[in-house]
């Protein structure tokens, strides 16, 4: 293939050219008057986003998604401690893995694929337990394009005279789904560069409560890379990732220029228009309306398909998403609608779609009308 693929998966996502072009500024200094401004004012645009409250609620490590979960695991329980684990799908089961491979004790909360998380079932299972020391939830259960409560959650640990630190994978959520530090009430959120926040994979981003930094451990056996002190404090004790700061600053003047409200109906539309294409294309929908994940959606696959044949073929046509997952790996196509992909975008990629479907053209019909009728409610807003 000559031109680059169009890409509609639920990570890498698509890097607009002004953050490329922002990745190839001359390397600097990291510790010298250019980079400062730059990790400055990325640092002040995140703790704005995350709404963490106080200076120094932001850490931005070179790792991946998977490297931002260690960390949070590394920074707040030791080898030995009691925690909560609820898995919703596979990534929910690999946050749990991460902590069982440190040593933590998980009493693993294990909700079907398809399903996402019951909020009251968590806390009694915390009032249950003695000792418990945080709880491991998945915002956005990028495997099975589920949505889960976690404000809800929040909300009832709230009420608890005392509660355990309440840590969320939010890796395909934020900033494309909202979850805050101080208006949802949760202690720690971690969120990685190639989502929603349209750079290359490769920087991992903790958002911590004030009550939750006084929580991490000074010291703790076997962490040194991903000790969030000295990158809370605005310190560099490594070299960062100069030139995906750089993107990722460009990445939060979009972001800001879009705006949060209409980047949020943007996903939730993106999600509406793949789901009436499904259904009208054959493709079934895998998971309910009301728990529907902005920015991932599970299609069953096409009959006389396996996943793996239909993304093949896909790819074929120039187009690229995502195979299923776990159990759902023979039975789910993915198709991921997070960060730069506006509704023309989306459109134009199930239009490929059509072309291996013989309803296919009845999905992008279906798709369009949503779109159509959102354009129309908004010009009838914008005239009241
Ligand atoms: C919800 C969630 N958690 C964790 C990860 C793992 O991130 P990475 O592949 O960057 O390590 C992903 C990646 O898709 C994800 O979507």
């Amino acid at each position: 293939m000559i031109y680059p693929p169009q890409i509609l998966l639920p990570g890498p996502t698509p890097v607009p050219p002004s953050v490329d072009l922002a990745m190839q500024r001359a390397m600097s200094d990291h510790r010298g008057a250019v980079f400062t401004q730059v990790k400055d004012h990325v640092t002040n645009q995140l703790e704005a986003l995350f709404q963490v409250g106080t200076q120094g609620g932001v850490a931005v490590i070179p790792t991946t998604g998977t490297g931002a979960l260690e960390a949070a695991i590394q920074n707040f329980f030791n080898p030995g401690d009691h925690i909560i684990g609820v898995s919703t799908g596979a990534f929910g089961e690999r946050f749990v893995a991460v902590a069982e491979k440190m040593g933590v004790v998980v009493r693993h909360i294990r909700v079907p694929y398809g399903q996402s998380f019951d909020p009251r079932h968590i806390v009694e299972t915390v009032e249950e337990e003695t000792d418990i020391k945080g709880i491991l939830v998945t915002h956005n259960e990028t495997s099975t394009g589920v949505l889960n409560p976690v404000g809800e959650l929040a909300r009832l640990l709230k009420t608890m005279p005392a509660h355990p630190v309440l840590i969320v994978d939010s890796i395909s959520g934020v900033p494309s789904v909202p979850l805050t530090i101080e208006k949802d009430g949760v202690d720690v959120i971690i969120a990685a560069s190639q989502k929603g926040f349209m750079c290359p994979p490769g920087l991992g981003i903790l958002a911590v409560s004030a009550r939750a930094r006084e929580l991490i451990l000074k010291e703790r056996p076997g962490r040194l890379f991903f000790d969030l002190q000295p990158y809370l404090a605005g310190q560099f004790p490594y070299t960062p990732a100069v030139s995906l700061w750089n993107g990722l600053e460009e990445a939060l003047n979009l972001l800001e220029a879009e705006g949060v409200e209409p980047r949020l109906a943007r996903h939730r539309l993106l999600s509406r228009m793949t789901r009436a294409f499904g259904a009208a294309a054959g493709m079934e929908p895998a998971v309910e309306p009301a728990i529907a994940s902005p920015t991932v959606t599970a299609l069953h696959v096409a009959q006389g398909f396996t996943p793996l044949d239909f993304k093949n073929q896909a790819a074929q046509l120039g187009l690229q998403i995502a195979g299923g997952m776990g159990p759902w790996h023979h039975e789910m196509v993915r198709i991921g609608h997070v960060g730069a992909v506006m509704p023309n975008q989306l459109l134009e990629g199930l239009a490929t779609l059509a072309h291996l479907l013989p309803q296919g053209l009845d999905g992008v019909q279906a798709s369009w009308n949503v779109w159509h009728e959102d354009i129309a409610v908004q010009k009838e807003a914008y005239r009241a």
